[in-house]
Order: C-alpha cells, then structure tokens, then sequence
C-alpha cells in the first residue's frame, strides 16, 4: 500500500497536475464558448422564427419626443455638428446652379491624420477622373471626417487637413470627435449631406480608408443594375450579417450593454467596410435618421435598424468582403468588388486589377474552366477564414 502510494505519487502527480490543467483551461473556453454559441442559438432563432424587430418601431423611435430646444437630437445634426469643412457644389455643375449626373457618390469614412490612405485612395479606385476617362461614368468622392482625438495634436492635425483639402477639395468634416464610438455620428453625417447636397445621385458607397475597392466591376455591376427591369430601386447590396448577436463580452470593441440593446438579435445589415444603396433608400435612410435614437455606436447596425423600420432588406453579393482580403490572382480580380484591410498595398492591387482588366476581358471556355478552379482552390479552403464564400467561386 505504503509502496503503491509512493509510486502513484511520483507518476500520477504530474497526470493530476496536467488533467488539473487541461480541465481548467476547458472550463475557461468552455464558458467563452458556451456564451458564444448560446447568443447565437439565440439570435438565430430570433432571427428566423420571429425576423420582426417591430420593437425597433416603438421603442427607439424618438419622434414622438421633440426636445424643448426645438430640434430633435438628429434632426439638428448639422446644428449640434457644423460643418469645419465643407463642399456643398460638389454634385452640381460648374456654374453651381444645375445637378450633375451622379452616377455614384462615394463616401471614405476616414480618421483626420490618415493622409496617407486618403492619398492612395485618391490615385487609385477613388480616382474621379479615371472613373470620368476610362469608365464615362461620374463618381463624387468625398472623405467623411471628424475632429482629431488626441488634443495635444489637434491643431496641427486640423492645420494640415485644411491644406490638405485646399489642394484636393474632397474633405467633410463636422465637429464631433472622431472615434470609434463615434462613427453613428459619422454615418449620419454622409446620409444628412446627401439628402441636402446631392439628392440627385443614383447610388451611394459607405467605405472605410482600408479597403479596397475594383471600381471599374463596381461601375459595372451599377450600371447593369440601373439597365434591369426593375432599375436601382430599393437596393442595399454588401457583405450581409444575418442575424447576429450583440456582443456582452466587456472586453470586445464591439461591446453594447442590454440597456443600449437589450434585444437577442440585431436585423440583418451589410457590413460597415463597404457597402452601396440606390438613391431612393439613401433617402429612405435619411427619414430613419430623423425618427431613430442613435445612441447604438456601432454604425452598421445602427444602418441596419435604419432600414428595417424603413422596410428595406439587403443583398448578399459575393463579391462584397466583409472581413478578410481577397487572394491575389487574376481570376479573383475578375469578380472582385471590395476587399478588406489594405493599406500599404493598394497602389500595387490597384495597377495589378487595371493592367489585368486591360489585357483582356473576353475569355473562353477553357479559361473560366481554369479561373473557376483557382477559385476554389482560392476560396474553399476549410482552415481558412476567406473574404468571399466558397460559393462565390462558381459565379
Ligand atoms: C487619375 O486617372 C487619370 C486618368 O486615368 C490619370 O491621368 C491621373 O493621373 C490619375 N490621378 C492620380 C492622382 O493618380
Ligand atoms: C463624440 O463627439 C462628441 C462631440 O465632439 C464628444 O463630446 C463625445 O465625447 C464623442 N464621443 C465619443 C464616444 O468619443
Ligand atoms: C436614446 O437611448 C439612450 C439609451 O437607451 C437613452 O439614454 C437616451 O435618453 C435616448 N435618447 C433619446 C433622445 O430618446
Ligand atoms: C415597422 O417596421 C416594419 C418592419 O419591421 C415596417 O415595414 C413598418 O413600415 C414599420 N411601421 C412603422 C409605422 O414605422
Ligand atoms: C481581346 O479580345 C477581343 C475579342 O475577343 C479581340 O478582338 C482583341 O484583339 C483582344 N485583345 C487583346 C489585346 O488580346
């Protein structure tokens, strides 16, 4: 007995100490896991058995209350937030009387002291002359900014943002302080400027400086939709989430506490890196904006609460990324739309999928044979967290 004991001792402590060990890492996991799947389950069920979020109709909705200062909280956003820098004739003519025919207005939601990504963008996919020259369609850019954070380099951040649009003239910026948590603020802002600026304009793209997007498919994919049957009516087309969860993990970035939501499921929106509505649902959001408390900061289910009292769904494209970035390959460049977290690289892309799309376009059987085989060898691997779905290979 005395003996066993001794050897069990030496052997089995270490088994003891190692099982102790696994366990508790488990039941860490485990619980992160548990809380993960069950607000999934949760937000699943809620979102395809029920799908009505009728009490985003009721209970955010701040119409019904005016403030006694005269202006509702939105309503008077240009009022609460003036305009440092602004450019109310850049959808009209020269003369500034009559409307431009917009095919586009492309909004870069951008942090004051990235200049550089604005500049990149600038001379590449956000290029208005080259979508003038090379695609004859006019695109409106504008970067939707605010006030620098940190305020022991605000001045001269608010100095060189200034000069910076005194050369190029496609800054906005309203005098909020430009922050994550903020970026409601931000959202609103682009739809309040074209509602007031350039009502005119077919469609409108949200995007953040990191992507990157193939203007010519996109100026491609729009004008297809403007020549369907049912032309660009009541579009809202991206990357969709169906029925996400709110996160409660205090520690996420993307943290909202049951009071700000206290509901299992947010409706369905597009992602916030790029996304693109028809001009009737800008509008449509623009009401939403007005009747909306939008104290929610994430900016994308704020969006995606805006067009569910509005009555507008989203269209899943798969060529719209959400997260990740696309593979590097001709045979993506094809399809591709956006792409997501580029920065250093977008000069590079932008040449590749040009000089790619020059070459030669019209290609044989043979060829999407070959293309759709690289797709899925690109986009249907399972350990890999792709930009776009496996499916996407086959469009
Ligand atoms: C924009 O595109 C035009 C036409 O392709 C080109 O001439 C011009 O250099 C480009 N602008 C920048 C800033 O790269
Ligand atoms: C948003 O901007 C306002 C106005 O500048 C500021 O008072 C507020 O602190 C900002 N909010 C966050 C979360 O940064
Ligand atoms: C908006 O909602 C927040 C949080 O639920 C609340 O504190 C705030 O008073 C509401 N604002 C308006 C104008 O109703
Ligand atoms: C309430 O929300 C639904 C969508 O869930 C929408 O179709 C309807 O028009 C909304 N009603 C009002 C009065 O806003
Ligand atoms: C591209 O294809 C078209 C039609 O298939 C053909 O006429 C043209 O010569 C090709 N251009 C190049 C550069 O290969």
């Amino acid at each position: 007995m005395f003996i066993n004991f001794r050897r069990i001792h030496k052997w089995k402590c270490v088994q003891l100490l190692t099982t102790a060990m696994v366990l508790c890492v488990l039941t860490v996991c485990w619980e992160e896991l548990d809380h993960h799947v069950v607000s999934h389950v949760r937000s699943y069920s809620y979102r395809y058995l029920f799908n009505r979020y009728d009490f985003l109709n009721t209970t955010i909705s701040h119409s019904n209350h005016p403030r006694k200062d005269g202006y509702s909280r939105v309503a008077g956003h240009s009022v609460k937030y003036p305009y440092l820098i602004n450019h109310p004739n850049k959808c009209r003519g020269k003369n500034g009387k009559v409307w431009d025919d917009v095919l586009l207005l492309l909004f870069v939601k951008s942090s004051p002291d990235n200049f550089k990504r604005r500049q990149a963008i600038r001379e590449t996919w956000g290029n208005e002359s080259f979508a003038w020259s090379q695609l004859g369609v006019s695109v409106t850019l504008l970067f939707a900014t605010g006030i620098y954070a940190d305020e022991a380099h605000r001045s001269r951040v608010q100095d060189a943002l200034q000069q910076e649009d005194n050369a190029f003239g496609d800054l906005i910026q309203q005098s909020f302080i430009d922050t994550f948590h903020n970026l409601t603020t931000k959202l609103i802002m682009q739809f309040h400027w074209s509602h007031k600026y350039c009502p005119q304009t077919h469609f409108l793209m949200s995007a953040d400086d990191d992507i990157f997007v193939h203007m010519p498919n996109l100026v491609k994919y729009l004008q297809q939709l403007l020549d369907s049957q049912s032309g660009a009516k009541d579009i809202w087309v991206g990357h969709v989430h169906k029925g996400a969860p709110p996160v409660r993990r205090k520690d996420s970035k993307y943290f909202v506490p049951y009071d700000l939501y206290p509901w299992p499921s947010y409706p369905d929106y597009t992602a916030g890196a790029g996304y693109v509505v028809s001009g009737d649902v800008a509008s449509k959001i623009y009401q939403a904006t007005l009747v909306l408390n939008s104290s929610l900061y994430i900016d994308d289910v704020f969006m995606g609460m805006c067009a569910k009292i509005m009555g507008v769904s989203p269209l899943e494209h798969a060529y719209f990324s959400g997260g990740g970035k696309a593979p590097y390959h001709p045979c993506i460049y094809d399809h591709m739309i956006t792409s997501h977290g580029h920065s250093a690289d977008v000069r590079s892309l932008w040449r590749a999928a040009i000089d790619f799309r020059a070459s030669n376009s019209s290609r044989g059987f043979l060829d999407e044979l070959y293309c759709t085989a690289v797709r899925v060898m690109l986009l249907c691997r399972l350990h890999l967290q792709s930009t776009y779905s496996c499916t996407a290979a086959f469009n």
